[in-house]
C-alpha cells in the first residue's frame, strides 16, 4: 500500500510527497508492540490488553486523568494562542465532557473520583508549554491523543468494561455523528496546517511522536497495575 501511495500522490501532498497525516500515522503505528497492532514493531514492555486485570479504581484513575489532558487540549484551541490552533475547535472529537458524564455516573454507583495524579498534571503541563513554544510538538500530541483513542482506545474500553462493568459502555467511546468522518475532517486540517511547515519542522513533530507514546502510556499504566 505504502508503495502505491508514492506512486500515485493525492492532492494533499501537493510536491508529490504523501500527506503528512500518513507520516504521522506510520510513526505511530511503528511505536505499537506487535500484539497491539499489526504493523507494531516494538517488543510489548507491558502485558497485553487480553491479559490486563483491571481494577474500578485504576480504572477510575486513568478516566480522570485523561479528562484533565482532553480539557487541556481543548482550552489550548478554544484560546488559540497561536491563532491557526482554532481550527481545531468544535471538531466532535472533544472527549471532557462525554468523560465528565462518565465520572458522574461512577460517582451515583457510590465510587469515589480521585483527583488528577501525576501522570495525568504532568501531561497537562506539559501540553500547556508546547503549545506555547512549541505547535510542531504540540500538534503531534494533538494529534496523537485523539487518534488513539478512537482505535486501540476503543478496545480497551471494551476489553475492561467486559471485566469490570458488566459490558457498560461509557460515554468516553461514544462519538455524536460518523466518526470516520470527524476523523477525516481532522485529518484534512492537519494536512492543510502542515502544509506551510518545513521538512525541519515536520520531522520535529514526527519525533515528538515517542514522547506522546510515553506519557499517554503513563496513563494507560494506571488500568493495568
Ligand atoms: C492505531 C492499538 C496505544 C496511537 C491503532 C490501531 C490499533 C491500536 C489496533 C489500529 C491499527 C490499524 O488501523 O490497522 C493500540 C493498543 C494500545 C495502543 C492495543 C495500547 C494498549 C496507543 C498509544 C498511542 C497510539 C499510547 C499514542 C499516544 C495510535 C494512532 C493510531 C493508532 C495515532 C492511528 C489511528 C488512525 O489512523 O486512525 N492502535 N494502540 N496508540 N494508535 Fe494505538
Amino acid at each position: 500500500a505504502a508503495a502505491a501511495t508514492e506512486m500515485a500522490p493525492t492532492a494533499s501532498g501537493e510536491d508529490g510527497s504523501k500527506p503528512f497525516v500518513e507520516e504521522m500515522r506510520a510513526v505511530a503505528m511503528k511505536l505499537h508492540t506487535k500484539d497491539q497492532a499489526r504493523e507494531g514493531e516494538k517488543e510489548p514492555q507491558a502485558p497485553p490488553v487480553a491479559k490486563w486485570e483491571p481494577s474500578v479504581e485504576g480504572y477510575l484513575r486513568f478516566l480522570v486523568d485523561s479528562k484533565l489532558v482532553f480539557q487541556t487540549l481543548e482550552a489550548i484551541v478554544e484560546r488559540s494562542a497561536v491563532p491557526w490552533y482554532a481550527e481545531f475547535r468544535n471538531t466532535g472529537l472533544e472527549r471532557s465532557e462525554a468523560l465528565k458524564k462518565d465520572l458522574e455516573w461512577f460517582r451515583q454507583q457510590g465510587h469515589t473520583i480521585p483527583e488528577p495524579s501525576p501522570p495525568g498534571t504532568t501531561y497537562a503541563t506539559l501540553l500547556e508549554e508546547l503549545s506555547e513554544k512549541d505547535p510542531q510538538a504540540f500538534i503531534c500530541h494533538f494529534y496523537n491523543v485523539y487518534f488513539a483513542r478512537t482505535a486501540g482506545g476503543r478496545m480497551i474500553g471494551k476489553k475492561v468494561s467486559e471485566k469490570i462493568l458488566d459490558k457498560k459502555e461509557l460515554e468516553f467511546y461514544k462519538w455524536e455523528g460518523n466518526l470516520s468522518q470527524l476523523l477525516q475532517n481532522v485529518r484534512n486540517k492537519l494536512n492543510q496546517a502542515a502544509s506551510s511547515w518545513s521538512r525541519e519542522e515536520k520531522d520535529h513533530c514526527l519525533e515528538e511522536t515517542e514522547k506522546s507514546f510515553a506519557y499517554s502510556g503513563g496513563l494507560l499504566r494506571h488500568i493495568f497495575t
